[in-house]
């Protein structure tokens, strides 16, 4: 085995979304930065994103008001210093935004607001129905401009290189880069850095029916817990309330501003309007409630989806709110302005992950981690409409700041070892990979989903460890593919999800388990230790 370090840098950040290029373009001046995708540079959720960023920018509104709400979804587990941190830190991740030329919606002079589920006021700045796609260009744009920043697509990461995998032994437990395997040549390349940055995402495809794109297998956190990181409230896995139920496109996700703006959820043949039977709020009550509310809907009169209607706001303001949900239904034959839309509840977010600071470190030294793969505390059990780009944009340029400040203390990375092929071959079951795939994400949606028991839970624990067995089989048999590498990785978040929700004896924001209804009087994060 040789040393290699032929891509170098000062700070690698693994994930080319809103979380990774913030952190990208706050460092850029000062240091040389490499951002790894697995796929194309707009292949992860911050590019779907549709209602937008929640912001206190109105007077009739305050910052105490958005910590109250974030506090009340995430039914108490949050941690407060981190909600105040975010948003209070909100107003300016706008203004930064609008500066690199996201095009907000205005109403007059001041951002147009659109409202979600569980804000009390107004207070969603939004690019139409597409904010995402918006967001996702300007910092793209920008960061390809940068003469610091290589961007590097299609590099699927492995495995991150530690003290474990320096030339001279070292159980220190040091971050210095990660292994990926190029999808061009097929090759592994060692990437490494003074710091490493986790950006990469949720673990939505855990689960058979999710809003998430296929890239959502939960990577970042699968390797930060092979690592050594902690991760913490797994279980705590958000369900959308209305994707788009047809047999063709799986994971439409129809926004939460539709309810916000007026839509109404009603059943199929009745037209009967169920929502405030189960809140006072009624559609816009926290998404755990209308999901679950849903759920029991569907299952109570064996339904296969319920109806969304906004059709009584007239065409006119329906086209002009959401023109790209208006498009996209017209090519599926529905026609929104006048009639419901059909909707199922879908994974959506992954509200748990690797435990990090308020300046976005992780357990291990030269780790960082931002965005959707990381627990800071923000969102609880259950997180809030709107507030995870920020959270992307909050945390992103916290650890980039963070290490700029402390950057003469962060040891230059030792000659590290080169991937070792030496014992494998290629694979001739490929077959075998995507079996498994589809079976994890069956089993998850059948027991770990919005209504769990302990037995459903113990039944999905069980084909975990047996695949486990099968998949490390493999892995220690075949050369690694981007395939593999996301089977392994989408066992390996399964497993943490389910440990985490057979560990919560309670039931509270997302994890609702007929064995453990009530709620406890304190609320006390999960968190698993390696
Ligand atoms: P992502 O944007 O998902 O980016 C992950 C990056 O990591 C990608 O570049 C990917 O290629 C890379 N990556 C992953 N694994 C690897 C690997 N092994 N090797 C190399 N690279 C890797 N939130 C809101 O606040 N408002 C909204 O309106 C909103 N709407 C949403 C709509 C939809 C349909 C979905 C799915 C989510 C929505 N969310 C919304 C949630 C929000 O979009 C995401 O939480 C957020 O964009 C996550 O950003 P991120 O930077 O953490 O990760
Ligand atoms: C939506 O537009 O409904 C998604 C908003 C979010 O996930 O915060």
């Amino acid at each position: 085995m040789a040393s290699s370090s032929a891509n170098s840098s000062d700070v690698l950040i693994i994930g080319s979304g809103a979380a990774g290029l913030t952190a990208a373009l706050n460092l850029a001046d000062r240091f040389k930065v490499t951002v790894l995708a697995k796929g194309q540079l707009n292949e992860g959720s911050t590019a779907w994103a549709q209602g937008g960023i929640a912001a206190v920018l109105e007077p009739g509104d305050t910052f105490d008001s958005h910590i109250e709400d974030t506090m009340i979804a995430g039914a108490g587990l949050n941690d407060r210093a981190t909600v105040e941190f975010v948003v209070e830190g909100a107003p300016a991740a706008i203004e930064r935004l609008a500066q690199l030329g996201v095009p907000f919606n205005m109403e007059g002079d001041a951002r147009h607001l659109t409202r979600e589920g569980g804000h009390s006021h107004r207070r969603i700045v939004h690019v139409d129905d597409a904010t995402g796609w918006a967001v996702q260009e300007a910092l793209q744009n920008a960061a390809v401009a940068h003469p610091n920043i290589t961007l590097v697509p299609d590099m699927v990461a492995i495995d991150l290189a530690t003290s474990r995998h320096e030339e001279r032994y070292s159980g220190a437990g040091n971050v210095w880069g990660v292994y990926a395997v190029n999808r061009a040549t097929g090759r592994v390349e060692l990437y490494t850095a003074r710091a490493t940055i986790l950006a990469t995402g949720g673990a939505g495809r855990t689960y058979l029916f999710s809003t998430a794109p296929r890239g959502a297998t939960g990577d970042g956190i699968a390797m930060a817990w092979r690592a050594g990181a902690r991760v913490s409230n797994m279980e705590m896995m958000q369900f959308h309330p209305t994707c788009l139920y047809n047999l063709e496109v799986k994971n439409f996700l129809i926004t939460e501003a539709v309810r916000g703006e007026g839509g109404r959820l009603l059943i199929p043949d009745t037209g009967y309007r169920f929502m405030p039977d189960f809140d006072d709020r009624a559609e816009l009550a926290p998404r755990d409630i209308v999901a679950r509310a849903i759920d029991h809907e569907i299952k109570r009169l064996g339904l296969d989806y319920v109806h969304l209607d906004i059709s009584h706001m007239g065409a006119a303001f329906i086209t002009h709110h959401f023109p790209t949900i208006y498009e996209k239904l017209l090519t599926l034959g529905i026609d929104m302005t006048k009639e419901p839309i059909p909707v199922v509840p879908a994974q959506h977010y992954t509200c748990g992950g690797v435990v990090i600071d308020l300046d976005g470190k992780t357990d291990l030294p030269g780790l960082y981690a931002a965005g959707e793969c990381s627990e800071s505390g923000l969102h609880g059990a259950n997180r809030l409409a709107s507030n995870s780009l920020l959270e992307c944009f909050v945390f992103g340029e916290a650890a980039a700041k963070h290490i700029a400040k402390c950057w003469d203390e962060l040891p230059a990375p030792p000659p590290i070892r080169a991937w070792d092929e030496s014992r494998v071959e290629d694979s001739d079951e490929e077959v075998v990979i995507k079996q498994n795939w589809t079976e994890i994400r069956r089993f998850m949606w059948n027991y770990v989903g919005i209504v769990r028991t302990t037995k459903r839970l113990q039944r999905a624990q069980h084909r975990i460890k047996l695949l486990t067995e099968e998949v490390n089989d493999y892995y220690g048999h075949f050369r690694v593919t981007p395939d593999l590498i996301e089977l392994r990785n989408l066992l390996q978040t399964a497993d943490l999800i389910v440990r985490s929700a057979l560990h919560r004896h309670e039931s509270r924001g997302l994890h609702y388990t007929l064995d453990y209804p009530e709620t406890l009087p304190v609320a006390v994060d999960t968190v698993l230790v390696p």
